[in-house]
């Protein structure tokens, strides 16, 4: 089969390599020049584990090529799919829908013979409806279809996220592009991957809804762990006494400063405008959205109070900016906020991640960056760890009490037993989780 992939960001570059490792044909295009000259020399522009190598493989193999232009290759797709971006909206949280639109009306001049048009991009319900009417006007003969397949990959488990999926989600009410969809996933679901058609609003909304619940999960363990803080309780065994429950599930009830990323914050936001706009409002959702926001800014109040009411003047370290491990992303990277809100109050912040320095240098100023775990702690007031990072979850202990000043630890993520901490003679700071030895 003939794949095009419009838009070669993250979900584009991904679902390319990925459908070209099954053995379809496949051509990523993007407008930007530099981006495709990058892939075509084998230079991947985002950090994924694993993209690297998928993409120099499919492309020695012939089935993954790269172009500015779409004409040819819309042209000639069996597929085409749009994975262009659906940033937040300047001011009303709406996604911004110019892009996939832009596209849509490409792709109508550009296409031939049968060709399934498939909505990647995370795109509010209806939008599907708009990218047929788009296609319909600009090319009032052409035969096609307008489908939806939502993705569900997790940065830094994109691959096998794409690959062992929990369930393929395709909307369409057209037949024919049904039995393309199914061609085109065959080597998944004939491993057993759930594959669901149901109508293309429906898909667009299962998209939204998954990432609003799993946002809420997270959100309400993060809020029991606030309380558990103040009544005497660990969060962690109650995330794990509750997370047996078949009916809830242990997955997505790690406590921590607040989800980031690029879709969550977004998506939930989106969520609640389509669903002001249907007059049927999403309260749990707008509630959720209002409580990961200001929760950022009050993980510095806690490293604030950790360092004993006052950081002005204080150089703090902090280990991983990045929104979670094992990717290079800042965006809506809870470490933003903490570390405005610390510099706020008159801190100095030095800071390491293993990947997202460079990205960490265009959001965050007067941060100073280290090229260690060790060198950041040196001589500083206090150790703060917002990012799980596996590098920081076995250090030297006994090395990190003397390097820092003072011995204060607040760990955002949980990643060390408490005991381990206080036998040491640090100040242990967790989320949810009791302060003294027990
Ligand atoms: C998410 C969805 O998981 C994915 O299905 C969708 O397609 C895109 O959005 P991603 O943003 O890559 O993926 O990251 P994810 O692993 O879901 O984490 C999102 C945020 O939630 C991170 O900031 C993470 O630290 C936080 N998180 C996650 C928690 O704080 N606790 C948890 O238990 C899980």
């Amino acid at each position: 089969m003939r794949v095009t992939m419009i838009g070669a960001g993250y979900v584009g570059l991904v679902s390319g390599a990925c459908f070209a490792d099954f053995g379809h044909v496949v051509t990523c295009v993007d407008k930007d020049p530099a981006k495709i000259a990058a892939l075509e020399k084998g230079d991947i522009p985002i950090y994924e584990p694993g993209l690297a190598d998928l993409v120099a493989n499919n492309v020695q193999a012939g089935r993954l090529f790269f172009a500015t232009g779409q004409t040819e290759a819309v042209r000639s797709a069996d597929v085409v799919f749009i994975a262009v971006g659906t940033p937040s909206r300047r001011g009303d949280g709406h996604a911004d829908l110019s892009y996939v639109h832009q596209a849509a009306r490409e792709i109508a001049e550009a296409m031939d013979g049968y060709t399934v048009v498939v909505t990647k991009s995370t795109v509010p319900v209806g939008t599907g409806d708009a990218v047929e009417a788009i296609i319909r006007e600009v090319r009032p003969d052409a035969d096609f279809a307008v489908v939806s397949n939502p993705e569900f990959l997790r940065e830094g488990a994109a691959i096998t996220d794409f690959k062992r999926p929990d369930r393929i989600v395709v909307g369409t009410e057209d037949e024919r592009a049904g039995e393309v969809m199914r061609a085109l996933y065959r080597p998944l679901y004939l491993n057993q991957s759930p594959l669901i058609i149901t109508n293309r609003r429906t898909a667009e909304l299962i998209k939204y809804a998954a990432n609003a619940f799993l946002a809420t999960k997270i959100t309400f363990i993060n809020e029991i762990a606030d309380l558990c803080e103040k009544v005497g309780a660990n969060v962690q065994e109650v995330a794990r006494g509750i997370g047996l429950d078949n009916r809830i599930g242990s997955k997505f009830l790690h406590a921590g400063p607040g989800y980031g990323g690029s879709c969550f914050p977004k998506d939930t936001l989106a969520l609640v405008k389509i669903a002001q706009d249907a007059d049927s409002p999403v309260r749990i959702v707008e509630t959720v959205a209002a409580v990961n926001e200001v929760r950022k800014r009050a993980m510095g109040r806690k490293v604030i109070a950790a360092c004993g009411g006052s950081v002005s003047g204080k150089t703090v370290a902090v280990l991983g900016l990045t929104f979670k491990p094992n990717t290079d992303d800042m965006r809506e990277a809870p470490s933003i906020a903490i570390i405005r809100a610390l510099q706020d109050a008159g801190a100095s912040i030095r800071a390491y991640d293993p990947e997202g320095i460079e990205q960490a240098k265009t959001v965050l100023d007067d941060v100073a960056y280290a090229d260690n775990v060790y060198t950041a702690i040196e001589g500083a007031d206090a150790l703060v760890i917002i990012t799980e990072w596996d590098a920081f979850r076995a250090l030297d202990l006994d090395r990190v009490r003397a390097l820092l000043k003072t011995p204060v630890v607040v760990d955002l993520r949980n990643i060390y037993p408490p005991q381990d901490l206080l036998v040491r003679g640090f100040t242990y700071v967790s989320v949810g989780r009791p302060e003294e030895l027990y």
